[in-house]
């Protein structure tokens, strides 16, 4: 159970608050929508949706949204209001296109759910505007500093897990070593909970570097021990650039490999009960900051609490991977 802090209910001048998602989708975002909407207007406010994200500002997608807008979608995988990148969006122009419509609008309180990138334009429109922009989390990857959790990353983790016990029953049945990949194109985050959770015996992540020959110790080792079969999670933005180039170096050292890749189908799918209740509560938050006059920041987790954190702080830095998790993963497939 997280400890979410008390906002005092201020006559501010927020009264239409719009909400949108960013970047790439991760499981959660509709059930941290539906949250902002339901508070928006519990709380007497206006609720408005963007749809596709800072693209779909600047093309005017904003559309009002009522309680039913958000009925029947918390379990579900994905975003209703749809999203992207938008490199566009990243130029000064661009953005004042944007804040040129949310004014005509009258737009007067913005929740973005996204990830670090979503989360600097979100900063520098609330620099260049003065709009109040809250942003809420949402990213399989988990590598946004200034918060311990984000949404997504727990189902993404839970789907891995699931996909790599079935490729075990497979890769135990014919003692072949499986090199898997799973998402991450910055951050070893995924791989290193997917390859603990799993029982990998080796994790590759870009944060670390790994030789061919650490890998190839920790097959023999395995051998050594009576293993007949090994798992390699490894993270896609790894030194390698994912598994196909390590598989090559292995066929080279005589090691014959299996290869899957888990890709995209993390992202998907029913969000776990630890997104769902992050989701809800991240998004109430955010609303409920908004209506008590915070101006920007990101609502995030520390210590089983929930916190806000200015953008400033969070602009520019990348989460780290904790190291301690390495070293008992590397224990733990001895
Ligand atoms: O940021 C989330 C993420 O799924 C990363 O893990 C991955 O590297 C990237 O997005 C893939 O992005 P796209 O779907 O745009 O190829």
């Amino acid at each position: 159970m997280l400890k979410v802090p008390h906002f005092k209910a201020k006559s501010n001048k927020v009264r239409r608050i719009a909400v949108l998602t960013s970047g790439g989708d991760a499981p959660g975002m509709n059930a941290a929508i539906r949250a902002v909407v339901r508070t928006t207007i519990a709380l007497g406010a206006e609720s408005f949706g963007v749809e596709r994200g800072y693209s779909g500002l600047l093309d005017e997608m904003i559309f009002p949204m009522v309680p039913s807008s958000v009925a029947n979608i918390i379990q579900r995988g994905g975003t209703i209001l749809r999203t992207s990148r938008c490199p566009e969006f990243m130029k000064a122009s661009g953005r004042k296109k944007a804040i040129d419509i949310l004014k005509r609008d009258e737009i007067d309180g913005l929740v973005v759910i996204g990830g670090d990138g979503s989360f600097r334009g979100a900063h520098l429109l609330h620099n260049e505007s003065g709009i109040p922009v809250i942003g809420v989390p949402g990213t399989i990857d988990n590598d946004i500093p200034y918060t311990e959790d984000t949404i997504g990353f727990d189902t993404a983790v839970n789907t891995g897990i699931e996909l790599i016990d079935k490729i075990r029953d497979t890769a135990s049945s014919h003692d072949r070593i499986f090199l898997v990949e799973v998402m991450g194109r910055h951050s070893g985050m995924i791989a290193l909970h997917t390859g603990i959770g799993g029982g990998a015996e080796s994790i590759i992540v870009p944060e670390v570097k790994t030789s061919i020959d650490q890998i190839c110790t920790s097959i023999d080792r395995g051998v050594k021990r009576g293993k007949t079969s090994s798992i390699i999670v490894v993270a896609e933005g790894c030194q390698y650039g994912g598994v196909a180039p390590i598989a090559k170096e292995l066929e080279k050292r005589g090691y014959s490999t299996k290869l899957a890749i888990l890709g995209h189908t993390q992202r998907g799918g029913s969000p776990s009960a630890n997104d769902r209740l992050l989701a809800s509560t991240l998004g109430a938050v955010a609303v409920q900051a908004l209506l008590s006059g915070v101006k920007e920041g990101m609502v995030g987790v520390k210590n089983r609490e929930v916190v806000l954190t200015s953008f400033k702080k969070i602009t520019g830095k990348k989460a780290g991977i904790p190291k301690e998790l390495l070293s008992i993963a590397k224990n733990l497939a001895i």
